[in-house]
């Protein structure tokens, strides 16, 4: 799993800043502005929609660097190796996974890499740096130096205990069935798994390829492809889903039957299914479900009325 830092100040302690420690705010800064902090900022309003962060990750301040991005921590200090904001610099430009994605700014340059290298090797230290405390959490520090994680990277802090990693091999047969698997983070034994580049030719049996891999998945998107309700009773075997699109497909009332014991659900996408009032029951037992979305769907005033009141604290996204 990804490594959470517990004191940040503890690590940089270790390693003596010299006179060759790289400044942040003179030799990094510079390059995050102009190639990441476009994408990886506070939400702003554009064109009236709110423009969020990319990944949930701002670059625009060191709290929310040292906060990460949705996923968890992106900087260990002192392990470039292991950081995922370094990481995503490093790979190959045409890996999905590069940062800055191709074409939308220039990669950074050797220079820059080495600089940003060394800067994490001696401790991710950003100096008088502070950047913008627009939307800084109060609790952002429960002791000195010591990083907040978010509810969510909480959650999968938590997921992420008492499970073993799969090796790549292990979903084979999902990458050859057409869909997409992959690790939360560099280092996280939870699975994100989407069928986007196959949609509609994923039948049920591609669909069930992912039963090698069931455990370990926190994000689900089947959305668009042919899965049918009876394919949906392998969720069973993924109490750890986090996510789950079925957007777009042809899923009924008796689908939403196989999601009753998914503890852990959070986001659900049932934009353009078929479902409708009567399935939206199976739902009210889901607790942790935070967004809800059912527009042009079969549902209707009433059902989510309903919905709303077995779930209060739900963000349900209707017409
Ligand atoms: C044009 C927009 C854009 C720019 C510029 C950009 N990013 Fe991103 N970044 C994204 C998007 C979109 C994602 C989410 C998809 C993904 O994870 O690849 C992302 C995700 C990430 C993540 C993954 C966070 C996580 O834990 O899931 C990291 C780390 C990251 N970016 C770092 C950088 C760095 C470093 C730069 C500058 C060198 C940069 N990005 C520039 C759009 C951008």
């Amino acid at each position: 799993m990804r490594t959470f830092p517990l004191s940040l100040a503890a690590a940089a302690s270790v390693v003596p800043l010299g006179s060759n420690a790289v400044d942040f705010e003179k030799e990094i800064l510079p390059f995050f502005q102009a190639k990441c902090i476009e994408c990886h900022k506070a939400p702003y309003e554009e064109g009236g929609r709110t423009k969020k962060p990319k990944a949930g990750l701002r670059m625009d301040a060191a709290w929310a660097i040292n906060m990460g991005s949705e996923n968890g921590a992106v900087i260990v200090p002192g392990k470039p190796d292991d950081s995922e904001l370094y990481y995503r610099v490093t790979l190959p430009e045409d890996d999905d996974d590069f940062m800055p994605p191709t074409g939308k700014a220039d990669p950074l340059t050797k220079k820059e890499l080495a600089l940003f290298k060394k800067w994490i090797e001696g401790g991710a230290d950003f100096g008088d740096w502070v950047g913008n405390l627009e939307g800084k959490p109060k609790e952002v520090t429960t002791a000195v130096g010591e990083p907040a994680i978010s509810e969510i990277q909480e959650v999968y802090k938590r997921l992420s205990e008492a499970i073993e990693a799969k090796a790549p091999e292990t979903w084979e047969s999902v990458t050859e069935a057409g869909g997409r698997v992959a690790r939360l983070s560099k280092t996280s034994p939870l699975l994100a798994v989407d069928f986007r580049l196959t949609t509609e030719n994923a039948s049920d049996e591609v669909i069930g390829s992912i039963g090698a891999v069931s455990p370990n998945i926190v994000h689900l998107d089947l959305s668009k492809t042919a899965v049918t309700d009876g394919a949906l009773s392998i969720l069973k075997e993924s109490p750890k889903l986090v996510r789950l699109n079925l957007s777009q497909t042809g899923i009924t009332d008796a689908g939403l039957a196989h999601l009753k014991g998914l503890n852990e659900l959070r986001y659900l996408n049932l934009y353009g299914s078929e479902v409708t009032d009567a399935g939206l029951k199976n739902l009210e037992g889901l607790k942790s479900l935070e967004a809800v979305y059912l527009w042009q769907s079969k549902a209707t005033e009433a059902g989510v009325k309903k919905l709303r009141s077995a779930l209060p604290d739900a963000k349900i996204n209707f017409k």
